[in-house]
C-alpha cells in the first residue's frame, strides 16, 4: 500500500494544506475541494432555501479551500431534478446572496449546468440535445423523453443563458462557476461522437463538438468580472465503446487552459454509471482514487491546473492525488457523510471515511439507493442534524415520495407562469 501510494510521487509534490492562487487572483486557502452534489433543496420557484446555507456553513467550518455548490440550472424549463436551483434572469438574487454568504473561509463557486436529454419525463422538462438519440439507461429509459435535436437559435439561447447564470452568481458573491461539461449532460453529449450526430458546426470533428463548450466557456469570461473565478468539469472518458475518450480529453483541457482557472476532471455517465466508480472493496490507490490511473495520464501536458474527484476517502490518498500532480483534490460522498474530515486530514490524520454500502444485487438499483442515502445525509445536515444516514434502501423510499412532491410543485409553478 505504502509504495503503491508513493508511485510517481514529484519531490515537489504541494502538501494538502498549501495555498493554490488561480489565475482569476483567487488564493485558495488548501487544495481540499467539496465537489458538486445535486442538494435537491429548491424551495418555492426553484430558489435556495435556509437548508442551503446551513449545510454549506457546515462545510465551510470543516476545513474545505474550496466549496462546489451542486449543478444550478441555467434554463428553468429543463431541470435535471424538480428540487434543483435555478438561476435565471427571473430570479430573485436575495436568497442566492445568503447562500453565497455561507463561505466565510473557503471560497465558494457555483457549478452551472443544462441537463440537455438527461431530464426525467414526469417533470414536463424539455429534453433538447445535439440529436435525436435518446437515453439508453435499459428498463429505466422510459423515464426519459424523446429528445429534441436543437437548433442554432436553440444553441445561441443556451450559451446566452450560461453568461447570464454565471453574471448572476457572480452579482450575489460567488467567488466563481465550474461550467458542467462532464457526466453525460448538456456539453458533455455534444461532445460525444455517440450522442452527437450532427453534420453542422456543432458536430463531427472533436474541434465542433467542443464548439458549445468552448463558446459557454468565452462567454461566461466575456460577462463577469475579471476576478470571478471560472472552471469546467469534463470527464477524462465516458467509459462508453466509441464515446468522449482520453485524447479527446487531452486536446479539450489544452483548448481551454487560456480561459479557465482549473479543469476538475471525473468520468462516467447516466449510461455507464463509471461516475459512481467501483465498491472499493481492496484497498490499493486505483480502486479508491479510481480516475487516477487513466486521469493521471492528462496531467503532463496540462497547462492548466487540474482537479481530480472519485474515491477519495483519506489523506493518504488526496496527498498521492497531488503527488501525481494534480493541483487540487475534489470529494463529494465522504463530505457529505463526514463534512469536518478534512480538519483531521489538514492536521495530519489520514482518517478514513468508510464508503457507503447496500446489500442490493442489481448494480443500477445499489447506485441509485446510495445516491438517495448520500440526498438525505444532506438534507439532514441542512436541518442542522448529523443523525447517521438512512440505510440505502429506506432513503430510496423517501426519495421517491420526496421527488413525486417536489414534481408536483415544479409542475404547478411551471403551468401556472410562475416560473
Ligand atoms: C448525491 C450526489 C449528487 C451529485 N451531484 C453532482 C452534481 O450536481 N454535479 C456534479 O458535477 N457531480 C455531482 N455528483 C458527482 C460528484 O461530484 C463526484 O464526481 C462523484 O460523486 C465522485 O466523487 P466521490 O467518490 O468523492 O463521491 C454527485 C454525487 C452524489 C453522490
Amino acid at each position: 500500500m505504502t509504495s503503491e501510494l508513493q508511485i510517481g510521487k514529484r519531490a515537489t509534490a504541494p502538501e494538502l494544506t498549501s495555498p493554490l492562487r488561480l489565475s482569476s487572483g483567487i488564493t485558495l486557502p488548501n487544495r481540499l475541494a467539496k465537489a458538486a452534489m445535486e442538494e435537491q433543496l429548491a424551495g418555492r420557484r426553484s430558489h435556495p432555501d435556509s437548508r442551503l446555507v446551513t449545510l454549506y456553513r457546515t462545510w465551510d467550518a470543516g476545513g474545505v479551500g474550496m466549496m462546489l455548490t451542486g449543478h444550478v440550472m441555467v434554463d428553468r424549463s429543463a431541470v435535471a431534478q424538480p428540487a434543483d436551483i435555478v438561476l435565471d434572469a427571473t430570479s430573485d438574487l436575495a436568497p442566492f446572496r445568503e447562500w453565497a454568504a455561507a463561505a466565510r473561509t473557503s471560497s465558494l463557486w457555483m457549478q452551472i449546468n443544462h441537463p440537455g436529454r438527461v431530464v426525467r419525463r414526469d417533470t414536463g422538462s424539455r429534453a433538447l440535445a445535439p440529436s435525436a438519440v435518446p437515453v439508453d439507461v435499459g428498463p429505466l429509459s422510459k423515464f426519459f423523453p424523446p429528445p429534441t435535436p436543437m437548433t442554432a437559435s436553440d444553441i445561441r439561447d443556451t450559451v446566452e443563458r450560461f453568461a447570464v447564470t454565471a453574471e448572476l452568481a457572480d452579482r450575489a458573491g460567488f467567488a466563481g462557476v465550474e461550467i458542467h461539461a462532464a457526466h453525460g449532460y448538456l456539453l458533455a453529449q455534444f461532445l460525444s461522437p455517440l450522442v452527437n450526430k450532427r453534420t453542422d458546426q456543432w458536430g463531427g470533428s472533436l474541434h465542433n463538438r467542443a464548439r458549445l463548450l468552448l463558446d459557454v466557456v468565452a462567454a461566461v469570461r466575456a460577462r463577469v468580472s475579471p476576478n470571478f473565478g471560472v472552471a469546467v468539469k469534463l470527464n477524462s472518458a465516458d467509459f462508453q465503446r466509441g464515446g468522449f475518450d482520453l485524447q479527446d480529453a487531452r486536446h479539450v483541457i489544452e483548448w481551454l487552459s487560456d480561459s479557465v482557472d482549473f479543469v476538475e476532471l471525473s468520468g462516467g455517465s447516466i449510461e455507464s454509471l463509471a461516475t459512481a466508480g467501483h465498491p472499493a472493496d481492496e484497498r490499493t490507490l486505483e480502486r479508491e482514487a479510481y480516475f487516477l490511473k487513466l486521469a493521471g495520464e492528462l496531467v503532463t501536458d496540462a497547462s492548466v491546473p487540474l482537479m481530480l474527484t472519485g474515491g477519495i476517502r483519506r489523506a493518504r490518498v488526496a496527498e498521492a492525488v497531488l503527488a501525481r500532480g494534480f493541483s487540487l483534490v475534489g470529494v463529494a460522498t465522504a463530505l457529505a457523510q463526514q463534512p469536518d474530515a478534512p480538519l483531521g486530514w489538514l492536521a495530519g490524520e489520514d482518517g478514513e471515511v468508510p464508503a457507503p454500502r447496500s446489500s442490493l444485487r442489481s448494480k443500477s438499483l445499489r447506485a441509485a439507493a446510495i445516491q438517495a442515502s448520500i440526498t438525505s445525509q444532506l438534507h439532514d445536515l441542512g436541518r442542522g442534524r448529523s443523525r447517521p444516514t438512512l440505510a440505502p434502501v429506506a432513503a430510496l423510499i423517501v426519495d421517491q415520495y420526496r421527488r413525486s412532491r417536489a414534481t408536483r410543485r415544479y409542475r404547478q409553478e411551471h403551468s401556472t407562469g410562475q416560473q
